[in-house]
């Protein structure tokens, strides 16, 4: 599946489907990203940009948290439902329609990139471009936090039974996130995380943390 099929695939479910409908779509932040917040690791105040934001879950957990937040994705439809959800919150967001691989911000202007699900979006020949626009945005000393789905489910690769399997055929190996950002980051953190009990098929992915060199 390339990329540009994995934005259309975006594309139609957010114009088309109610956010509960979305499989990937949790309703919170998730508990890596709130223990950061709450630890410090995220500083008070920074300047954050949330990339393949979806309807804007985390980005609205953050701007609530007094961050100054922009949220970006490919998506026209899931913008506009950010928007909507910040307005509910009453929390400032920056929005922007944009592909991640072209980020329409200056260099050496973001302390923290959030992703959750937007690197595993990527496919392999364009990571690196992936990674350069990331360093590029984030201050140096800046902070790339990334979950993703992994490789490393029992069984692999998925059986393609629905669209959400289809899109795990991007779940990426320990080995290539480190190979991806590397060359310009140094590494704090890579963990497997799952919701299965040992041996079982279910969501296998990846929390990293990286500082930008
Ligand atoms: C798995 S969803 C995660 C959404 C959100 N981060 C969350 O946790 O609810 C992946 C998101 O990445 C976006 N996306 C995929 N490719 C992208 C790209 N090239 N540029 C920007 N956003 C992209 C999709 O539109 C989708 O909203």
């Amino acid at each position: 599946m390339k990329s540009t099929q994995i934005n259309e695939y975006y594309k139609k479910k957010y114009s088309t489907l109610k956010p509960s409908q979305y499989e990937w779509t949790s309703g919170t932040a998730s508990p890596k990203l709130i223990n950061m917040v709450e630890t410090g690791v995220i500083p008070e105040g920074a300047k954050i940009l949330d990339i393949g934001c979806g309807i804007g879950t985390e980005a609205v957990y953050l701007a609530l948290n007094g961050y100054d937040v922009t949220g970006l994705d490919i998506s026209k439809d899931a913008i506009e439902k950010g928007k909507q959800l910040a307005e509910f919150y009453g929390v400032e967001v920056n929005w922007l329609v944009a592909d991640v691989l072209g980020i329409p911000i200056k260099s050496d202007s973001i302390d923290v990139v959030t992703d959750r699900g937007c690197f595993h979006c990527i496919r392999a020949e364009q990571r690196e471009k992936f990674a350069n626009e990331i360093a590029r945005v984030l201050k140096q000393g800046g902070l790339y936090t990334m979950s993703c789905f992994s490789n490393q489910v029992p069984g692999n690769p998925y059986p393609v039974e629905t669209d959400h399997f289809v899109i795990n055929h991007f779940g990426v190996s320990s080995k290539e996130i480190l190979e991806t950002f590397s060359a310009s980051f140094s590494c704090e953190k890579l963990e497997l995380i799952t919701n299965s009990k040992a041996g079982e098929k279910g969501f296998y992915g990846w929390h990293s943390m990286w500082y930008k060199l």
